[in-house]
């Protein structure tokens, strides 16, 4: 089954073409970081209109690549939600419209079962039961996985998510958006041992998360850098290592306790921040101690993309799931309300 997958949810255009039998055949991403970099995160109209006049060019790419056709294609994947409304109709309904002039089905997906099912791309997937961490710009979830569909929520961000934090953390030192790649990178440079951040709810018991205190303690301590006529790049530094180092100390932390009470040893991560290297190097440790694996995508499959998407859209075709001809889409959606397949 040749499917077209269709991301939309957020600040990226995604869109790829996935062959059931022969793996992913093409994919093409047009980011609109540039776009919303000066207002220091994303406008959800500017986003929509992007997406508007990205698309089409975008899968003209994909087919040209995979050398496929229109009528080649026997289905279309969407991302249906969670994101923003504006951007998912765009998707939606370009999928839609596309499905019903081909006379094939489309499916509507959700965008962290697409997260969670990224590094099934890989050359040597995860196999089902496992414990998945995802860490996204919007969300902090580990969740025990069963199989496609078969989700349960063991604990989740409280406040800000993981991507988040990175996020406001760069911005207040002034560092462009997103922030997690240029915090991970200033971290390389960063003194170890200069500020000691806390590892937030680490000492009680349970697998809930909360990153906004550490977004606060970033705050105090660059305005007392400030105050104190510091370096300000050494300080950047300094402060994206300790912070970094909190995050990623906190995510072991909870994941190893996630697994043992899975009695599990098996870990995908997934989101825009299993793309950091330094939590990959940290959960990988954690990992062989425990005589376990950790999986993950390629770097450019961790953050929105448009394979993902059409993976997780192919597995639900496979199983006879598809949308009726009114296009919906779900700025909030449980993803443990999806059904089993
Ligand atoms: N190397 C990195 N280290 C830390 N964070 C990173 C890294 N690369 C990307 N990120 C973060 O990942 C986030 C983007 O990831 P992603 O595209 O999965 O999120 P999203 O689509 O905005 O959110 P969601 O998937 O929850 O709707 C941003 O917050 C970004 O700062
Ligand atoms: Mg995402």
């Amino acid at each position: 089954m040749l499917v077209l997958g269709l991301e939309t949810s957020c600040d990226e255009t995604g869109v790829a073409l996935y062959d059931s039998e022969r793996g992913l055949l093409a994919d093409a991403l047009f980011s609109q970081i540039d776009l919303h970099r000066v207002y220091g995160g994303v406008v959800p109209e500017l986003a929509s209109r992007d997406h508007v006049k990205r698309m089409l060019p975008l899968i003209r790419q994909v087919l040209d690549e995979a050398g496929k056709q229109a009528s080649d294609i026997d289905a279309l994947a969407y991302t249906a939600g969670p994101g923003l409304v504006g951007a998912l109709l765009v998707g939606a309904s370009c999928a839609q419209a596309l499905a019903f002039a081909w006379g094939v089905p489309a499916v509507g997906v959700h965008h962290m079962e697409g997260h969670l099912l990224a590094p099934m791309l890989e050359e040597q997937p995860p196999a089902f039961p496992f414990v998945a961490l995802l860490v996204s710009g919007g969300h902090t979830q580990l969740v025990r996985v069963d199989g496609i569909g078969q989700y349960q929520l063991l604990g989740e961000s409280l406040d800000d998510a993981a991507g988040e934090a990175f996020d406001k953390t760069a911005k207040l030192m002034g560092l462009n958006y997103p922030g997690g790649p240029e915090i991970a990178k200033l971290a390389e440079q960063g003194t170890p041992g200069r500020f000691a951040f806390p590892r937030p709810m680490t000492d009680r018991p349970g697998l809930d998360f909360s990153f906004s205190g550490l977004k606060t303690f970033a705050l105090n301590t660059w305005q007392q850098c400030r105050d104190s006529g510091d370096d300000l790049d050494q300080a950047r530094r300094d402060i994206a290592l300790a912070f970094q180092q909190a995050v990623v100390e906190t995510l072991t932390i909870k994941c190893k306790r996630a697994l043992k009470q899975s009695g599990l040893n098996s870990l995908v991560i997934a989101g825009g921040v299993s793309a950091n290297k330094a939590l990959r190097e940290h959960l990988e440790r954690m990992l062989g101690e425990m005589k376990g694996k950790v999986f993950y995508a390629r770097p450019r499959f961790c953050t929105d993309n448009g394979a993902m998407i059409a993976y997780a859209g192919c597995q639900r075709l496979l199983a006879g799931q598809h949308e009726d001809l009114a296009i919906k889409v779900q700025a909030r959606w449980p993803m443990e309300s999806l059904p089993a397949i």
